[in-house]
């Protein structure tokens, strides 16, 4: 019979080969040596455990903050490649999506792993309409805030409420369940956002219209006045719905992160989701967009712009926009979004901070410090300006990434419940502390 041949070899050599597919490691302290098995370019950390200095030591442990090289799931949902900047859900280049999909489709297809049919994204986009209601409660906990309340604050507060109104949430490995909660979370975030906004400019709240889009909807219950229909403009309902799906998912980042982690102790998903937004809230993360406005007004001219990367070099703040745990290379996001800002611009006129932005992103591409650092802008660069040129006040920026990243927030949850190799997460320390000793009395102490 003849051998098979993979790439090149005989089944017999690729069997050597797959049998070499290990790391040895010695212990200089023992002199011992042991061989552990790679994986999909990774070993596995409780492999390294084996290898101890005697008997009694509990074992060789990884140490690594902040998950700079750790692998927490296998994962299908979002694909990245930082250094070539690819993004693709499940398999779908984000450009390709951005130009031809929908935020909802692309929330099914990150959701379920497929496009959905015709028939299929009739019903899913029927459910997510017809969850966007909220209790008429809820509005009595956003009018017990502040005026100028942050909107993400209102938004962790009331998502977390949504837990008490739907008790049967908690029954997380029913598959019903789980569906039906995704039809809430992912319908009733615009409707928390909206209401968020109202309330901080003391406007009466807009309910849901069934006619409009998942995005026209949103600008309706956000924007509506007098009018009997609000009918949102299309090319800003289209740039809306296309940055919700640059911001759907974005694999093991902060909030998703923080989505498993509080997800896997085994709560209800409105409270992980809470606790995701939250981690979203943060100005390294979703709060970094309102943070790029911030910074783009206190420079406040494009003259300016030299003085401030010059303080930025010498470690008195950061460009904000700028730089990515994962993108060692133009975030391919920022790069559909600077064409989605010409759009909105057009309509809407150019907002006068884009020439300082523009600026401050000739000289950082062009300067020693970002480019030994690989700092290009990311997501959030641009999106504040268009957000701004919309109409949104700043507060809401980091709301406008809340809405969208839900769906991957959900896709991860639902990934790591039905993974049988999730527990708990539960990382080790490096304990460097006080040894054990005697408690000091008061009049003992210093
Ligand atoms: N401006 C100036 N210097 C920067 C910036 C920046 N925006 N980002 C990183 N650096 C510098 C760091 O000071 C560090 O310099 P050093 O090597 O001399 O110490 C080096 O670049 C590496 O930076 P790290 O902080 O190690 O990179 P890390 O991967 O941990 O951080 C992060 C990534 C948090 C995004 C960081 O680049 C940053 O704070 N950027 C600004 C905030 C921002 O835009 N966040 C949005 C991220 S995208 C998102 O979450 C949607």
């Amino acid at each position: 019979m003849n051998p098979v041949k993979q790439e090149g070899r005989t089944a017999t050599e690729e069997a050597v080969r797959m049998s070499r597919e290990t790391l040895t490691i010695t212990d200089n302290r023992t002199g011992k040596t042991c061989e552990i098995p790679i994986k999909d370019g990774t070993i596995r950390a409780m492999d390294l455990r084996q290898i101890k200095k005697d008997a009694k030591d509990f074992g060789m442990m990884s140490y690594d903050p902040s998950f700079n090289n750790t692998a927490l799931c296998h994962s299908k949902i979002t694909y990245i490649d930082g250094d070539a900047g690819i993004l693709r859900y499940r398999g779908y280049p984000i450009e390709e999506l951005a130009e031809k999909s929908t935020y909802l489709e692309t929330a099914y297809l990150i959701l379920y792993g497929e496009l959905p049919n015709a028939k299929q994204l009739e019903h899913w986009s029927y459910d997510i309409t017809h969850h966007t209601f909220i209790h008429e409660s809820i509005k009595k906990f956003l009018d017990g805030f502040h005026y100028d309340a942050h909107p993400m604050g209102m938004m962790i507060s009331t998502i977390a409420a949504l837990s008490t109104f739907y008790p049967e949430a908690k029954d997380i490995f029913n598959e019903e369940s789980r569906r039906k909660q995704t039809y809430r979370l992912i319908g009733k975030m615009p409707t928390l956002a909206a209401f968020a906004y109202r309330h901080t400019l003391g406007m009466p709240f807009a309910y849901p219209d069934n006619e409009l889009s998942y995005t026209g909807n949103f600008l309706n219950m956000l924007f509506k006045t007098t009018e009997l229909k609000y009918r949102p403009n299309p090319t800003l309902e289209r740039a809306l719905d296309i940055l919700f799906i640059l911001h759907a998912d974005h694999e093991q980042n902060c909030s998703a992160n923080a989505m498993r982690c509080v997800g896997s102790s085994h709560v209800d998903p409105f409270s992980a989701t809470a606790a995701a937004t939250a981690a979203l809230y943060g100005p390294l993360h979703g709060g970094a967009n309102e943070e790029v406005l911030r910074m783009l007004m206190e420079i406040r001219s494009v003259g300016r712009v030299p003085e401030f990367i010059k303080k930025v070099k010498a470690g008195e703040g950061k460009l904000m926009g700028f730089g990515h745990r994962i993108y060692k290379n133009y975030d391919p996001r920022a790069r559909i979004i600077k064409h989605i800002a010409d759009q909105v611009f057009e309509i809407m006129g150019k907002n006068p901070l884009l020439e300082i932005a523009l600026e401050c992103e000739r000289i950082a591409l062009e300067d020693d410090y970002f480019v030994t650092r690989r700092l290009y802008p990311n997501v959030d660069f641009y999106t504040g300006l268009i957000y701004q040129s919309m109409g949104f006040p700043m507060t809401m920026f980091p709301v406008l990434f809340a809405i969208p990243r839900t769906s991957g927030w959900i896709a991860q949850w639902e990934e790591m419940l039905l993974d049988p190799e999730q527990k708990i997460a539960r990382p080790r320390q490096v304990y460097l502390g006080a040894d054990q000793r005697a408690y000091v009395p008061m009049e003992l102490r210093k």
